[in-house]
C-alpha cells in the first residue's frame, strides 16, 4: 500500500499542514488537513501524528498556524504570540524532547527575522534535515545488521515516525536495500498498537518478513535464543545515555541483558537533552486509562475498573550497548562519548 506522506506542508505562509492520520492505519488512509495550532495539538495529543521526530517536525509547522492566527501587528505581539504558540505545542506531549526542540529552533529564527515567512522557512529546514538525519542513522547502524539476523523491535520507529525513513526502522531498511536479509518481530505495543498498525506495515511493505508478537511474548522469545538483536527508537535520551521510549522498552532492555542478546537505541541529535543528567529526570506522559481499558474502542474490563497507562518507560544506558545516532554509533555509552558525538 503506497501511504501519503507523514506530514507534509502545502501552500506559502497561509498553507495548511496535511498529516497522514495515524489512528486509522492500516485500516483506512485518511490525510487531516490541519489549519489552526488548536487542530493540530489535538492531533498530537490522539496520536494522529506521533513518534519523536514527526512530532517535532509538526510542532515547527504549528508555529506558522498559530502565530498567524494571532495577526500580530507589531514587532512585540509577534515575539509575544511566537512565545505563547511555542508554550502551547511544548505542552502537547511531554516526553519527546524532539517538540521542545523544534518549537525553541522556530523561535531563534523569530527573534532573529520576526516574520512569518521566516517561521515557515525554518520549519522547512527542520523538514528536510529530519530526512537526512534518517538517512544518516540508516547508514551508521546498517553494518550491525547480518545475514540471516532475527532482530525484535518495539514500538513505531519509522516512516511513519520521522520526516524521512526513520531511526530504528532505517536501520532496518538500510541494510535490507543493501542486500541483506534477516527477519523482525514487532511487538504488538499496548494499548495503542504502534507495532501491530504501523511497524508492521512498513516493514511488510518494503518486503521485509514480519511477525506481530504480543508484548508479553518477547521475553520469552528472547530467552529461547529467538532473538539476536534488539533495536528500538528513542523519546529522549539524558546526558548519561538513559532512553525514554515507548512502555515496555525497559523490559526488553532488561530481557536482552539477561540473554546476552545486544540492544540498540537509534536517534537523531534532536532527541538527546544535555540539560537532563539522567534518566529519572525525563517527564513520562500519563495517557488516559480508557486507552487500556479499551482495545480498539471495545471495552476489556468490567465497568468501574480502574487502570494505569504511562506512555514511556526509562531504559538506563548499562543495558543500551550502543547508540545509533546521525552523528555515528556511540559504543561504549558515556557522557563523555555523547557529548563529543553532539558536539
Ligand atoms: O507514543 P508514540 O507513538 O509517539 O511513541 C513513539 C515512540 O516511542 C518511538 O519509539 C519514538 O518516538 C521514536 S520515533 C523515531
Amino acid at each position: 500500500m503506497a501511504l501519503p506522506p507523514t506530514l507534509a506542508w502545502h501552500g506559502d505562509v497561509q498553507g495548511t499542514l496535511h498529516l497522514l492520520d495515524q489512528t486509522r492505519l492500516p485500516r483506512e488512509v485518511a490525510v487531516l488537513e490541519i489549519r489552526s495550532v488548536a487542530g493540530l495539538i489535538d492531533a498530537i495529543r490522539r496520536l494522529a501524528v506521533r513518534g519523536a521526530p514527526a512530532i517535532g517536525v509538526a510542532a515547527a509547522y504549528g508555529m506558522v498556524l498559530g502565530v498567524r492566527a494571532a495577526r500580530p501587528a507589531d514587532p512585540r505581539e509577534f515575539a509575544s504570540a511566537v512565545a505563547s504558540v511555542g508554550e502551547a505545542l511544548i505542552a502537547a506531549r511531554p516526553t519527546a524532547v524532539n517538540l521542545a526542540w523544534a518549537v525553541r529552533r522556530v523561535q531563534v529564527r523569530a527573534a532573529r527575522e520576526p516574520a512569518l515567512t521566516a517561521l515557515l522557512h525554518e520549519a522547512i529546514a527542520i523538514h528536510d534535515e529530519d530526512r537526512e538525519l534518517c538517512r544518516r542513522i540508516g547508514a551508521a547502524g546498517a553494518p550491525l545488521l547480518r545475514e540471516g539476523m532475527r532482530v525484535l523491535t518495539h514500538c513505531n520507529a519509522g516512516r511513519l515516525a520521522t520526516a524521512g525513513d526513520g531511526t530504528a526502522l532505517a536501520v532496518l531498511f538500510a541494510a535490507w536495500r543493501a542486500g541483506r536479509r534477516f527477519t523482525v518481530l514487532a511487538d504488538e505495543t499496548r494499548p495503542l498498537l504502534q507495532g501491530a498498525r504501523l511497524t508492521a506495515l512498513e516493514l511488510h511493505a518494503e518486503g521485509i518478513p514480519v511477525a506481530v508478537i504480543p508484548d508479553a511474548a518477547a521475553a520469552g522469545l528472547i530467552a529461547r535464543g529467538e532473538v539476536d538483536l534488539v533495536i528500538t527508537g528513542a523519546d529522549r535520551i539524558a546526558a548519561n545515555g538513559d532512553v525514554a521510549n515507548k512502555v515496555g522498552t525497559y523490559g526488553l532492555a532488561l530481557a536482552a541483558r539477561a540473554h546476552g542478546v545486544p540492544f540498540y537505541v537509534a536517534a537523531p541529535a534532536s532527541t538527546f537533552d544535555l540539560s537532563l543528567s539522567g534518566g529519572p529526570q525525563i517527564p513520562i506522559e500519563e495517557r488516559s486509562p480508557d486507552e487500556v481499558l479499551h482495545c480498539q474502542g471495545v471495552p476489556i474490563a468490567a465497568p468501574g475498573v480502574g487502570a494505569r497507562n504511562p506512555a514511556f518507560d526509562v531504559t538506563p544506558a548499562s543495558l543500551v550497548t550502543g547508540l545509533i545516532t546521525d552523528r555515528g554509533l556511540i559504543r561504549p555509552i558515556s557522557e563523555a562519548a555523547i557529548k563529543e558525538a553532539l558536539a
